[in-house]
């Protein structure tokens, strides 16, 4: 297994291009399923989560092909089942049932099993497919939805932790072919959903509201191909924003949604940071002293948790006492034992980390546990003192587009190795 080697202590400087977003691509890839036609998507990300996506289009009997980043697809005949052995990889795979439900009113798909951020159910999914007239049955591991035919619903789709992103996905796929009108009320707002919907709309659908709590629905008959740019990866843009605060000379990112990214250059400049942003691109610079800061997680348009673990890493180094509240994964830690091998001084109280910023990190090997743990722990390693080892890097690869190419574009000293 590969490793990533950081020497740490080297300024960064100059600018990257940010990649097709990751968590919009693969329902945008999984909405291809509900249409005979070609469907055209451009700036998918060469990440092994989209290569799982496409493995599961082409196991239920869509042609697939794909040049660099961009993919074309045509699902003129499908499966409606995907077992374990495809799905298991990749917890996304579950957005394959919301147009499966629609195209072939049946699916039959391995249900995900657990995940090292914490509990991560799809009751909400099923309640909304339940409301357009599917049975649902779960049984040998595999979730079972089908109906004779699909009926338009009213559906509240917020949970004890709010809206939810891929259930919001997952039912307006499955609605956007029912008979009537379906109003999906507590829907995410993140800019993926978005960016899904307009890509429905592209194909024929008759989607309102996307990225407000209200959507509304009206079903068609059929769905056309289209051709689409999947959005820039705010989440991608946010890391390297935080890569140049904590070692940054001044960087810039380009190719990025600036209004996407608000929260966390928020964040950024309360911690005291000089931050200039235009429409496609942002820089960061260092601007004197540095601030603690309080911050909790929220929905889309709040402070996301999926840069909860790199701004861990930020405030580990930001001298005096700052708080993070996890509210949409209370368990979503494992980088934070990681940081302490390096010296970071973080107490954990429940779904809070209490971190005392220290004057300096120290080079260690460490382990990858996740996505957005693993980028911490890179962030951390630039900063620290000799060499990190940061192992279990396909954590890495599962969501960040040559990440280590990047950072050694911007003057970082890594470099990867075979494991
Ligand atoms: C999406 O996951 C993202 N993944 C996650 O990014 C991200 O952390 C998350 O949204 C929140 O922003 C993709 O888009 C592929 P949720 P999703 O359903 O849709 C609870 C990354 O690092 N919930 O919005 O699975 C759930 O347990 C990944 O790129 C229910 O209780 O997350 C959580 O507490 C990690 N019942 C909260 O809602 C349900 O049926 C939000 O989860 C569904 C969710």
């Amino acid at each position: 297994m590969d490793k990533i080697l950081i020497h740490g202590g080297n300024p960064l400087s100059g600018s990257i291009k940010i990649s097709g977003s990751k968590n919009s691509a693969l329902p945008i890839l999984a909405a291809t399923l509900l249409t005979r036609e070609n469907c055209t998507i451009r700036r998918v990300p060469d990440l092994s989560d989209t290569h799982y996506m496409l493995q599961i289009l082409a196991h239920l009997g869509a042609q697939v092909e794909r040049a660099s980043g961009t993919v074309s697809v045509t699902a003129d005949k499908v499966e409606s089942i995907a077992p374990y052995d495809v799905v298991r990889k990749m917890r996304a795979s579950v957005c394959v049932i919301g147009p499966l439900l629609g195209r072939c009113k049946e699916a039959t798909v391995s249900l995900p099993g657990g995940c090292i951020i914490g509990d991560r159910p799809i009751d909400l999914h099923l309640k909304g497919f339940e409301a357009l007239g599917a049975a649902v049955r779960v049984e040998g591991g595999n979730v079972k939805v089908f109906a004779p035919k699909l009926t338009g619903a009213v559906i509240n789709l917020r949970g004890k932790f709010g809206p939810t992103v891929l259930g919001t996905d997952n039912v307006m796929m499955a609605a956007v072919l029912a008979e009537g009108t379906t109003v999906i009320e507590g829907a995410a707002q993140e800019p993926e959903v978005v960016d899904l919907a307009n890509f429905l709309n592209k194909m024929g659908a008759k989607i309102e509201g996307a990225g407000t709590r209200r959507m509304i629905i009206e079903g068609v008959k059929a769905l056309h191909g289209a051709e689409h740019d999947v959005i820039p990866d705010r989440i991608e843009a946010g890391t390297f924003l935080v890569a140049g605060a904590m070692c940054g000379k001044g960087i810039t990112i380009k190719r990025v949604d600036a209004e996407h990214v608000r929260a966390t250059t928020d964040a950024l400049s309360s911690c005291g940071f000089k931050i200039e942003t235009k429409e496609d691109w942002i820089s960061i610079a260092p601007n004197g002293s540095t601030t603690p800061v309080e911050l909790t997680t929220e929905p889309y348009p709040g402070f996301p948790t999926d840069m909860q673990a790199q701004m861990c890493a930020l405030l580990s180094t930001t001298h005096g006492i700052s708080v993070i509240t996890e509210n949409i994964f209370p368990q979503r830690y494992m980088h934070v034992a990681e940081l302490k091998r390096m010296g970071a001084h973080v107490d954990l109280e429940g779904s809070t980390a209490v971190i005392k910023g220290v004057d300096r990190l120290f080079g260690a090997p460490v382990m990858a546990s996740d996505l957005r743990a693993s980028a911490a722990l890179v962030l951390a390693g630039l900063k620290a003192e000799g060499t990190t080892e940061v192992s279990r890097v396909y954590h890495i690869d599962r969501g960040y587009e040559h990440l280590d190419e990047k950072l050694s574009e911007l003057g970082a000293h890594i470099e990867r190795v075979k494991g």
